[in-house]
């Protein structure tokens, strides 16, 4: 008997409408012909749902989602909404209630597809970005003091926990041993001396355990140069939560596009149901419009079938997508005239071939 997974689709706002329904026919599809079952129950959460209810989701959102395989998200923000909302009433919700510490965010050039740097080829830009997904920056731990006197004063303060490195460290060493075996620790710990001298500290405990993978430390000004100068040292990168969400953007640039990055907010026990989206967000400047680039929406398609155990059709996925790439005509963001629907039709038509 096939194997069933219940997926939960959350479009999210903005472009989000367009591209998530072009990866859910994509899903489908290579189901078809992997001879599994994929049954979607759709969302319409976001800043959307928030104008019309006033609220992301509703409040037994996170135990409705756990109850999924899987939830297959684009993004959530609108301009006339207030854009401190989305990531506390979604997006950092749903990634640490459900546990989802891992941020896997893969770096890489496809074939057809011009990177900004002239030098590089396929060799040199081929690497995952782990971005701690639970915690550090991003707690969203602070206050603001008397916010309309002289004396206004804020604070953020980011966290740093022991179980936190030590999961993400060790999901980074077993993955370099799958891939080049070498893991790259960026942080700031020269000038953070406290959260992350800990987190290094403690990356290193860890890095002890793997003496078959090289291990180093990059600051995160050197490591945004290196990201342009030399990507070909990266293979996996660790790091934490804003640093990881700054890089994965430059990383999507040198690919070419923001709109090229797919990604992973992964619980590795599978203990809940794991998130997959594009790195970018909801792009309300070109919604509605059919222009937006669907590749990395459809790529974090393929990290999710990967994730549930469907290796042959993630790879078939990725694979479509590079025929596409390759064949010439891209989006707008890639220079190209292709409209979203037939970048979709030509991954689609290469999977059914
Ligand atoms: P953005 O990633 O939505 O857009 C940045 C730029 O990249 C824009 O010029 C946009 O047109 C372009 N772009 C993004 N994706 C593209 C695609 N697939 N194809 C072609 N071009 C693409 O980031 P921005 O403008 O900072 O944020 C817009 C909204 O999205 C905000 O409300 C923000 O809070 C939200 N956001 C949500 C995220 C999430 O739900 N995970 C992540 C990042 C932002
Ligand atoms: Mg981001």
């Amino acid at each position: 008997m096939s194997k069933t997974y219940k997926i939960a689709v959350v479009n999210g706002d903005g472009i989000g409408n367009e591209i998530v329904p072009a990866g859910v026919s994509i899903i489908k599809e290579v189901a078809k012909k992997y001879n599994f079952e994929v049954e979607t129950e759709d969302f319409s959460w976001g800043a959307g749902h928030y104008v019309k209810h006033g609220e992301f989701m509703p409040e037994n959102g996170i135990e409705t989602l756990k109850k999924f395989d899987a939830i297959y998200f684009g993004a959530v923000g609108l301009p006339e909404v207030d854009d401190t909302l989305p990531a506390r009433d979604y997006t950092f919700k749903v990634r640490t209630e459900l546990h989802q510490y891992v941020n896997y965010r893969p770096v890489k050039l496809f074939s057809g597809v011009q990177s900004p740097l002239r030098d590089k080829t396929k060799a040199d830009i081929d690497f995952i970005i782990l971005r701690e997904n639970n915690e550090g920056e991003f707690v969203q731990n602070g206050k603001i003091f008397y916010p309309d006197t002289p004396n206004g004063c804020a604070v953020d303060t980011s966290m740093v926990t022991r179980l936190g490195v030590e999961r993400i460290a060790h999901y980074a060493f077993k993955l370099a041993r799958t891939r080049g075996k070498k893991v790259t620790n960026v942080t700031k710990s020269n000038t953070l001396i406290y959260s992350l001298g800990f987190w290094d500290k403690v990356m290193q405990e860890v890095a002890d355990q793997y003496p078959d993978v090289e291990y180093s430390k990059m600051y995160v000004d050197n490591a945004s140069a290196s990201f342009v100068l030399k990507p070909e040292v990266f293979d996996v990168i660790v790091t934490t939560n804003m640093i990881g969400d700054i890089l994965s953007d430059l990383g999507g640039a040198i690919m070419g596009s923001l709109g090229l990055g797919g990604s992973g907010n992964i619980n590795p026990e599978k203990d809940f149901p794991s998130m997959f989206e594009p790195i970018h967000g909801s792009a309300p400047d070109i919604a509605g419009q059919n222009i937006a680039n669907p590749i990395g929406q459809i790529w974090s398609a393929a990290i999710m079938l990967e994730h549930l155990g469907e290796k042959a059709a993630a790879d078939n996925i990725v694979e479509a997508i590079e025929h596409a790439t390759t064949g010439g005509d891209l989006t707008k963001d890639l220079k190209g005239n292709a409209s979203t629907s037939e970048i979709a039709e030509r991954i689609s038509s290469f999977i059914n071939s």
